[in-house]
């Protein structure tokens, strides 16, 4: 049974690297006009209430965009991701948080299509109750990785696929590179982004490893870390994205966002980015 609610961690440090992310990576894909897919494996329930006892408990939204929030002359790709945040807070107080297909939704255009997957009951079908009326969606509830298996190639011939589980499941780390494996093999030109916690875990350090060997050129790996691995080496101490046919603008976007995050997002003098790419 699955207990990880995205709930408890909405709008958190590894939310800001990964929706900023996602925010470029849709406005680069809607440069030419033709339509694609967004397709979310792992989607949760679309938005979150940040003034629930559930987001409260944590309340980790704070060290995230919490502190980008009021922040002035954020560089350019931050900004943007919270402008698309500020859009589901209209008062201008932060009391709301777009997860992935929320940012998608307010991105996407009248052609381009929605298909997003999440296996949890509840927040299934908060998603779909989310999404209800909307027609450029489709949300269901079931297996991203079986979702994403059965939508390539997609329809249009240009997809985005965010792959963003919650790594509950040891065996999510070994279902990851399997997916993007064959998803590389049924649409080598979609542009794939996975989602990593960075752990002390074997599985965690090894997972990038292995999505790099599944092809020698046309990927880009970012990572930040925002303290020092715990001692006891329980809790994520940053995040990271592996990203398959990135845009060749990536490296330089992040170059000029990631140390603004650093500065902002950082919880002690550890605090550091990464970003390795094999783009010509
Ligand atoms: C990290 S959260 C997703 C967050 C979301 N992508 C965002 O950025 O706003 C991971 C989600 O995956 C769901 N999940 C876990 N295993 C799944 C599977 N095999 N297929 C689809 N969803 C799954 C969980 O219920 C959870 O809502």
């Amino acid at each position: 049974m699955l207990s990880y609610r995205h709930a408890f961690h909405a709008g958190n440090h590894a939310d800001v690297l990964k929706h900023m992310v996602l925010v470029d990576l849709i406005g680069y894909l809607e440069q030419k006009d033709k339509p694609f897919w967004y397709i979310d494996t792992h989607a949760g329930a679309g938005l979150y209430p940040l003034d629930t006892p559930t987001a409260l408990k944590t309340g980790e939204f704070r060290d995230g965009i919490g502190r980008l929030w009021t922040e002035p002359g954020l560089p350019a790709p931050v900004q943007a991701y919270v402008d698309q945040v500020r859009k589901v807070n209209r008062s201008g107080r932060l009391l709301h948080y777009p997860g992935s297909p929320q940012f998608a939704l307010q991105m996407l255009r009248p052609d381009d299509r929605l298909h997003l997957f999440d296996l949890h009951s509840t927040d299934s079908r908060l998603l779909q109750k989310q999404y209800d009326g909307e027609r450029r969606v489709r949300a269901l509830a079931g297996d991203g990785y079986a979702g994403l298996k059965a939508l390539l190639p997609p329809q249009p011939r240009r997809a985005l696929v965010l792959v963003d589980p919650s790594y509950e499941d040891r065996q999510d780390y070994r279902q990851v590179v399997d997916a993007v494996e064959d998803a590389l093999r049924r649409f080598a030109t979609g542009v794939y982004m996975v989602w990593y916690p960075l752990l002390v875990k074997r599985e965690s350090v090894r997972l990038p490893m292995a999505l790099a060997e599944l092809r020698e050129r046309d990927w880009l790996q970012v990572e930040l870390r925002v303290k020092a691995p715990a001692e006891d080496g329980i809790g994520m101490h940053g995040s990271g994205l592996f990203v398959f046919n990135p845009p060749w603008t990536l490296p330089a976007t992040l170059e000029a966002a990631l140390p603004a995050l650093v500065r902002l997002l950082g919880q002690d003098a550890t605090a550091s980015h990464l970003v390795r790419h094999t783009i010509a």
